[in-house]
């Protein structure tokens, strides 16, 4: 049997006395769209701050594509095909939108001036590749005639594609999205979710943290829902809205109406 993607097993992160994730096991399996949901402070952004190695975890093990990753660095994880977007974005809002998805992009980087120098020609030619790249992914985000604007300057939906479009440009195996929806508009939200199926139609795989639940429950294959850092249930769309215990969680917060309105 060949390897998920992504395989975590007993993962717990502590903050002081606060178990922000509880011996959680979740399974990606490569080319697949899932989503990890919950109420707020559930700990899913805890959860991606340990795949991607911005925290690290007191137990438990993290595998991408077989391999155990969590001992590396934020950036060794990157180079191993792991990209993300932020619940809070996190653009260089003084630089244009064309050279934010820049910065998302690995170029080899010359070790002395000497190396520069000799390898002028071969770093120009990188140069121009790297740049006729970031402007197809800013086409492919429908962000095309904001290349040159401060990304500070676009709207909030378009922020957000460009984070996902920076992230793009690791060329990742898989990307982690941290509420891309947040703050969108109805028409925002569609575009999205659009956008989202040809990214999976590009062959990246996806786990997506999201409050919208009718986008969730339309786009996903499989579903894990948590609560206080457990994993509360897991699996088809259909079946983790009907579970009972997902409900509860729900019950009392704002998220008990999204859950019941996200029939379509
Ligand atoms: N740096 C930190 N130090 C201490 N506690 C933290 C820290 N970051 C998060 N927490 C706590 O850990 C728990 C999980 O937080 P987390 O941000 O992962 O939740 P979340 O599911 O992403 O919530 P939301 O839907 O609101 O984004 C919460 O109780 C939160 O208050
Ligand atoms: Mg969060």
């Amino acid at each position: 049997m060949t390897a998920a993607l992504l395989q975590i097993e007993a993962l717990t992160l502590r903050y002081g006395g606060l178990t922000a994730i509880d011996s959680l096991d979740l399974t990606l399996e490569a080319g697949s769209l899932d989503a990890l949901i919950g109420p707020n402070g559930a700990g899913k952004t805890s959860f991606f701050n340990l795949v991607t190695g911005l925290n690290k975890q007191q137990a438990g093990t993290i595998r991408l594509d077989g391999a155990r990753i969590d001992s590396l660095s934020p950036d060794r994880r990157a180079r191993r095909g792991l990209a993300r977007t932020f619940q809070n974005l996190r653009l260089f809002t003084q630089m244009t939108a064309l050279e934010n998805v820049l910065t998302g992009m690995h170029l080899h980087v010359a070790e002395s001036l000497f190396e520069i120098l000799t390898r002028l020609g071969q770093f120009r030619s990188q140069e121009r590749a790297a740049l006729r790249e970031a402007k197809e992914l800013l086409s492919f985000v429908g962000l095309a005639a904001a290349a040159h604007r401060p990304a500070g300057a676009l709207s909030y939906g378009d922020q957000r594609r460009l984070e996902i479009a920076r992230a793009l440009a690791s060329t990742p195996k898989l990307l982690l999205l941290d509420e891309p929806a947040a703050g969108m508009n109805p028409a925002e939200t569609a575009a999205l979710k659009d956008l989202l199926l040809q990214i999976k139609g590009r062959g990246v795989s996806m786990l997506l943290v999201e409050h919208d639940m009718s986008l969730v429950m339309q786009l996903c294959d499989k579903i894990t829902v948590l609560n206080f850092g457990r994993k509360i249930a897991e699996g088809a769309p259909a079946a983790v809205r009907a579970d009972s215990a997902v409900i509860e969680a729900y019950l009392g917060v704002k998220g008990a109406g999204e859950l019941r309105g996200a029939g379509t």
